[in-house]
């Protein structure tokens, strides 16, 4: 008699992206506007491309040490430096798969079971998945769209507990587009640092910021519990070659080391040769980009500003939320009915948090035509007779 073998439950009990489930669904339907998906709507630098297409030329086809090639771990420790004032040693950087797979990492490095991690509300739906996966609770703190969805200390404070281990962070934020300025970030940090927390960084959009200086967590003096994340998905349109990379405290490089090798052995080869070509090379792309990203983020002001619609301060990245109001069967039967109805497809509010069922998150890294189609599609639907 067969046996029916299931998966475990901890792996039924990860929860699925609702931006994924969009994205799925908008597959079988054609001429769809896509604005579920954050990604940039740009090709990936052409110099980066011939960097990768030599390097596998020249035998850039097998494994690396599991942290990564020195020439990358230089160039990144180097772009660092530029943008911080303070040095970082190479050996302090980890190569990984993707910002998710350094994201992963730093869960492994600094959560054990039963461990909570504050993280915020809304936030990424796939950072529940990574906690849940080392057996880590996720608590989520507040950040609220009158207070420019920014983290507030007061709540933090209230959220600690002796099984809080770490503060995450997300500036520019997926999905709100707020920035967190460097005050208000040494504030942060020195709250993690005298409650005793790691300080768990995801900057995957530093390059993507409109308003004011991008501030990172390496720039503050807590370096011995800081883990920050970036790569060159976003800033680089590299989103394919999954290439990110986590800077860690020294005593934590042996043990990252470990569990690289344990799950991947190592990084892409050529990714990496292609991202040393990108953070070394040419950096006009990135001015290029954010330039057109603006453009593209004045297209949203203008058509949704007026509305009393859209929610926060769009300061980085390429994400707006929208309140659409509370809608029957919530922002999961209303992101289907538009996919259905307009052909645009959004990602449902839910999936940020639960007090975010009143709203949808667009993507505005898309071309300016299918951005103002998308969008006014979106709010004659919400208006069908040009009603408030
Ligand atoms: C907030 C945030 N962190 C991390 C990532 C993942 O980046 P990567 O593609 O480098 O894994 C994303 C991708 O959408 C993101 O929005």
């Amino acid at each position: 008699m067969a046996i029916e073998l299931k998966s475990s439950r901890l792996v039924q009990s990860i929860p699925r992206s609702g931006i994924r489930e969009i994205f799925t669904l908008a597959e079988t339907l054609e001429n769809v506007i896509h604005l579920e998906i954050g990604e940039p709507n740009f090709d990936t630098p052409p110099h980066v491309i011939d960097a990768a297409c030599s390097a596998l030329r020249s035998g850039a086809t097998r494994y690396t040490s599991n942290a990564g090639i020195l020439p990358l771990r230089e160039a990144i420790a180097a772009r660092i430096s530029e943008r911080t004032g303070r040095s970082v040693s190479p050996d302090r950087v980890i190569v990984a798969n993707g910002a998710v797979g350094a994201l992963y990492l730093a869960a492994v490095l600094a959560l054990e079971r039963r461990d909570e991690v504050l993280i915020p509300d809304p936030c990424w739906p796939n950072y529940l998945g990574m906690f849940r996966l080392v057996g880590a609770e996720a608590v989520r703190y507040r950040q609220r769209p009158e207070n420019g969805f920014l983290p507030d200390l007061g709540n933090l404070q209230e959220l600690v507990s002796s099984r809080t281990k770490a503060l995450l962070l997300n500036s520019p934020s997926n999905p709100t587009g707020s920035v967190i300025p460097m005050e208000k970030l040494s504030g942060l940090v020195e709250f993690a640092e005298s409650n005793g927390l790691y300080v768990i960084s995801d900057e995957i959009y530093e390059d993507i910021v409109y308003e004011g200086e991008f501030a990172s967590v390496l720039e503050c003096d807590y370096q011995s519990g800081t883990l920050c994340v970036s790569g060159v998905s976003k800033g680089y349109a590299m989103t394919g070659f999954r290439l990110g990379y986590i800077v860690v405290p020294d005593r934590l490089v042996d043990g990252s080391r470990a569990v690289i090798e344990s799950v991947a052995g190592c990084i892409t080869t050529v990714s990496q040769h292609a991202a040393i070509s990108a953070l070394s090379g040419p950096q006009d792309g990135i001015r290029e980009r954010l330039s057109a990203y603006r453009n593209k983020k004045q297209i949203v002001l203008d058509t949704v500003g007026d509305t009393g619609r859209l929610l926060g301060r769009l300061q980085g990245a390429f994400y707006a939320m929208i309140d659409v109001g509370e809608r029957v069967g919530g922002s999961m039967q209303f992101a289907k009915d538009l996919l259905q109805e307009k052909a645009v497809a959004v990602s449902p509010g839910i999936t940020f948090g639960a007090d975010w069922d009143h709203t949808v998150r667009i993507s505005y890294a898309v071309a300016d035509e299918q951005l103002r189609s998308g969008l006014k599609a979106m709010l004659e639907f919400l208006e069908p007779q040009g009603g408030n």
